[in-house]
């Protein structure tokens, strides 16, 4: 689930919006400098440019009269008047990243009423199912598929009746309003007339629940040929099909167990890969499996098994860096995982992804069916991601054409070039040199020449289509966000934050606000009312955030290395300005703005040898 303001929303949008591009609209005369860009300060009235936007450090900063700064966030608030919260809207409709909102302070119980609401629904179709008249066509279907009573119940498996308002009269008479469950997607608002009628009929209902089995949607298959085949909760408060995992409850302890999971796509697959005993099995549904879904995994184990039919991880092997879609048949798009995307989500969430290769045309159902032991032999057979790839397309290298060896270097060096890890990287460069039988320091020289596209890990999170990516590493900052967690878990420690100022937070927005807002509120409470909602989630992320424990004076050292290192980079960061504007003073500008500037870069020396001497004095205690 994504909501305004989660660190996920406020980072992505970050990466899909340049400053430049920002601030470009807003003064249509920002110019190139040398490496930045300059234009004259649209905060107040000058005649000479002193404002500067660097694209490096995705900032900007005013050295005239303003003599402020900040990201692409603090412009547009600076600019418009407005809070964090209305900058984030704007910044992300801009970038096509979707926000949607919890309200301030009911947050938490909204979520926890969708969710009940879902339960009760799933109860009532289950109820039909098992005890309904009506629901004997859905026991027939199970029948048929060889679904037994035991994995009816261990899924709680449904049926939502042929009828326009049976769930609706039900949760009505239960007390639920009817705007609650069109908003938790059970009901449909009607477009012209008003009123509102079931979104599930004739449908057999799978609930899907998340590892701590509370009710987040649900899938429903037609019984027959109608189309579509299956129809889904639509994205709400609490669902978002891309960060699901369908049976990662029932799942979850036999990941645990064996310390691997294994990702199928459909719902039935799911199921019965664990009436066949298979536990360990959790199901995608249908979507290209995303960084989501492999960090809530990833909590349980960090071994991953992708079960993709043969035609699947053959088009993901050779179609490169986009999803494709596999069935057109009912207009349904199966976007696969590309292999470096994959390769990516390894690296980012240090998980390791293996390939199991089924059948063609089979379905994990299928396979498990005619034989439990096939299954278990493709398992074991499940070779790494790179590996899976590198054989299947240097498979079809014929090492006497030319162009078949510059086809295979092609799709597999972005491949080699995702591979984080050093020793990794070598060991295939290696293998894909001999393969083609070209020399690896070419391979290696090519390989660095690659601009990596930018990778497609958050593209396909997003339900509406997004703006590029301009920068795709993360765009947090950790040391600003430890000391914030500092400051704020631990009031006992104000006194030793002294040396803190928004400034050194600056370059991200939502850290400087959550300083700004610690500073004028004595407790966690008065600060959070004085939050946007947009950076409620922000704040509770950085308190959630896994800390070494630490007590008393280390908690003040800790802090105190924080302040330091803030400050340090601060000074440098300001530095690193000033030369900038003293080489293009130099070349055009007058010798008392020279002076002016000469004079201010001694005094950031001084202040940075004060603080490389806090350093020495303090050696040897830092945090850990
Ligand atoms: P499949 O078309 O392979 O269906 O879609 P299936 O799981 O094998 O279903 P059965 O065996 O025919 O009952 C795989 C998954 O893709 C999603 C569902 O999660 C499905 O389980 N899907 C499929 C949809 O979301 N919508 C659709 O229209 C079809
Ligand atoms: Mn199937």
């Amino acid at each position: 689930m994504r909501t305004a303001g989660s660190v996920d929303t406020i980072d992505e949008v970050k990466q899909r919006i340049d400053v430049v591009e920002v601030v470009g609209s807003y003064v249509p005369d920002l110019k190139k400098a040398g490496r930045n860009y300059k234009a004259r300060c649209p905060f107040h009235q000058e005649k000479t440019p002193s404002f500067y936007v660097f694209p490096d450090r995705q900032s900007w900063h005013c050295f005239g009269a303003c003599s402020t700064g900040g990201d692409a966030f603090s412009f547009v608030m600076k600019k418009e008047g407005i809070g964090f919260g209305e900058a984030l809207r704007i910044l992300a409709d801009r970038a096509g990243v979707p926000l949607t909102f919890r309200s301030a302070h009911e947050g938490e119980t909204e979520a926890d009423k969708l969710k009940g609401m879902n339960e009760a629904a799933a109860e009532y179709y289950h109820h039909l199912l098992r005890r309904s008249a009506a629901g004997e066509k859905a026991r027939a279907y199970l029948a048929g598929r060889g679904i037994p009573d035991k994995t009816i119940a261990q899924f709680q498996l449904g049926y939502s009746p042929d009828s326009w308002d049976s769930l609706r009269q039900e949760m009505l008479r239960r007390g639920y309003r009817e705007t609650e469950l069109a908003a938790a997607g059970l009901l449909i608002e009607k477009e012209h007339r008003g009123g509102t009628y079931d979104r599930f009929r004739n449908r057999l209902i799978f609930p899907i629940r998340d590892v701590n089995g509370s009710v987040l949607g649900f899938g429903a298959r037609a019984l027959d040929d109608s189309l579509p085949k299956y129809l889904n909760s639509p994205q709400t408060l609490v669902f978002d099909k891309s960060s699901v995992l369908y049976g990662i409850e029932q799942a979850k302890s036999a990941v645990r167990k064996q310390d691997s999971a294994v990702i199928v796509e459909g719902y039935v697959d799911a199921i019965v890969a664990h009436q066949y005993g298979f536990s360990n099995v959790v199901a995608s549904l249908g979507t290209a499996l995303t960084e989501r879904q492999v960090g809530l995994i990833k909590k349980l184990t960090k071994n991953l098994v992708l079960a993709l039919d043969a035609d699947a991880a053959g088009e993901m092997a050779t179609l490169r860096g986009i999803e494709v879609a596999s069935h057109t048949f009912d207009q349904r798009v199966i976007p696969l995982p590309t292999p470096a995307g994959l390769v990516k989500y390894e690296d980012v969430l240090d998980a390791e992804i293996r390939v199991m290769v089924l059948p063609a045309g089979k379905d994990p159902d299928e396979v498990i069916r005619e034989d439990p032991g096939e299954w278990q032999r493709l398992l074991g057979q499940a070779s790494p991601v790179v590996d899976y790839t590198f054989e299947l397309v240097i498979s079809r290298v014929d090492p006497k054409r030319m162009q078949d060896k510059s086809s295979a270097v092609d799709r597999l060096l972005p491949l080699i070039a995702g591979i984080k890890h050093p020793v990794r990287q070598a060991h295939y460069l290696q293998k894909l040199a001999r393969v083609v039988g070209l020399d690896e320091r070419a391979l290696a020289a090519a390989m660095k020449q690659l601009r990596l596209p930018p990778t497609d890990l958050r593209r396909e999170a997003a339900p509406s289509r997004p703006s590029r990516l301009v920068s795709p590493l993360s765009q947090s900052d950790p040391l600003a966000e430890y000391c914030l967690f500092l400051i704020i878990s631990h009031p006992d420690l104000s006194s030793h934050a002294s040396g803190l100022s928004a400034d050194l937070f600056a370059g991200h927005s939502e850290n400087r606000e959550l300083f700004l807002a610690w500073q004028q509120s004595h407790d966690l409470e008065s600060m959070r009312q004085q939050l946007d909602v947009a950076l409620l989630e922000h704040l509770d992320a950085i308190l959630a955030k896994p800390v070494p424990p630490l007590c008393g004076q280390e908690l003040e050292r800790a802090l105190a290395e924080c302040v330091r290192r803030l400050r340090e980079r601060w000074l440098r960061e300001m530095k690193t300005r000033e030369k900038i504007l003293l080489s293009e003073t130099e070349s055009e500008g007058s010798s008392a703005d020279l002076e002016e500037i000469q004079q201010s870069a001694v005094k950031l020396n001084t202040e940075l040898g004060e603080v490389f001497l806090y350093a020495k004095q303090s050696k040897g205690q830092r945090p850990g």
